[in-house]
């Protein structure tokens, strides 16, 4: 069985384009970082729930040490100017026995072609995988395309609002 650890599979953009799905290597620190830096203010806003741009080492260390059990992480690759580069990202936290959150982002130049649902799509069947049973995010009112991609993965889900953000809940049964 191929261990999460080493998931690689390949899907095309809405345009056509060939995109790599693989897992997060502890290598891709720079062109993380590239990445994030390619991310508006608004967009980070809507990922961090605030405007954050700059990480300590131990913020870092976090986002690249995962383990593919409880901390599973997923990039978009696409090549750009005849070299691979990091598009998007995709992960979940297991926050309990049968529950992960997920998080997303994208580089705003790259939204719209359908690489949120192909992450989104990637990560469920891992968790799946995984044995787990729920993924969950919270996601701000007015992030229609975070939600649209929660609605497009067909997976039975509810929500509940409260002051400044939506609980998505979806089930992996
Ligand atoms: C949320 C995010 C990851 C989605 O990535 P993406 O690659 O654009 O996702 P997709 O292309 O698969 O789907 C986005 C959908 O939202 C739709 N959409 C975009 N803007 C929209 C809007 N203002 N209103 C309604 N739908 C909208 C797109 O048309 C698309 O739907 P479609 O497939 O029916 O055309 C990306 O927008 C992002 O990085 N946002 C900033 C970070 C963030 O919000 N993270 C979530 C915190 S958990």
């Amino acid at each position: 069985m191929l261990e999460a650890g080493e998931y690689s599979a390949v899907e095309l953009s809405r345009s056509g384009r060939r995109i790599e799905i693989r897992a997060l290597r502890p290598g891709d620190r720079a062109d993380l970082a590239a990445a994030v830096g390619r991310v508006s203010t608004q967009n980070l806003y809507h990922r961090f729930f605030a405007v954050k741009r700059n990480f300590t080492e131990q913020e870092i260390a976090f986002f690249l040490n995962v383990d593919f059990v409880n901390h599973v992480a997923l990039v978009a690759v696409m090549e750009e100017g005849g070299r691979p580069m990091i598009i998007g990202g995709g992960r979940y936290i297991v926050v309990d026995r049968k529950k992960a959150e997920l998080a997303f982002a994208v580089i705003d130049r790259y939204q719209g072609q359908g690489i949120g649902a192909v992450l989104m799509h990637h990560l469920a069947a891992i968790a799946r995988g995984n044995g787990l049973k729920e993924l969950i995010a919270d996601v701000m009112p007015d992030n229609m395309p975070m939600l649209k991609v929660f609605e497009k993965s067909r997976l039975p889900h509810s929500t509940t609002r409260e002051a400044g953000v939506v609980h998505v809940c979806l089930r992996l049964e």
